[in-house]
């Protein structure tokens, strides 16, 4: 069997949402200190609704599909439920990723949380701060 299924292949090759949103409502950054790979996702905020989302990530194939894949999954969702995105759903989306790679896609999960966040305290919106554990090593 493959090492990546063909989504991972396919994210990587031709990854969604690629960029950076000038008018951004929150900003996430996160990475990972064991391999350094670093992942910055943007999000457009209305009416509760994430209207629009791009990331850049500096990493491996892994990272950037995972990224693409998580773009694509929160994408006019409700903030609830995007706060709701767990880094094994997008391993799933993806038709799984190797075990070595699951990080990967847990830059992902945190990237937007921390964007999440960065749009909550941006516009001095209250939230119970167990939502948004410090990101952690692997
Ligand atoms: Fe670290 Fe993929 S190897 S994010």
């Amino acid at each position: 069997m493959a090492l990546y299924s063909e989504k991972v292949m396919d994210h990587f090759r031709n990854p969604r949402n690629v960029g950076k949103l000038d008018d951004a409502d929150g900003i996430g950054e996160v990475g990972n200190a064991r391999c350094g790979d670093i992942m910055k996702i943007y999000i457009k905020v209305a009416d509760g609704v994430i209207s629009d989302v791009k990331f850049n990530t500096y990493g491996c194939g892994s990272a950037i599909a995972s990224s693409s894949m998580a773009t694509e999954m929160i994408k006019g969702k409700p903030i609830s439920e995007a706060l709701e995105l767990t880094n094994k759903a997008v391993a799933e989306a993806l038709d799984g990723l190797p075990a070595h790679k699951l990080h990967c896609s847990v830059l992902a999960e945190e990237a937007i949380r921390a964007a999440i966040k960065d749009y909550y305290d941006k516009n001095g919106i209250a939230y119970d701060p167990s939502l948004f554990p410090e990101p952690h090593e692997e």
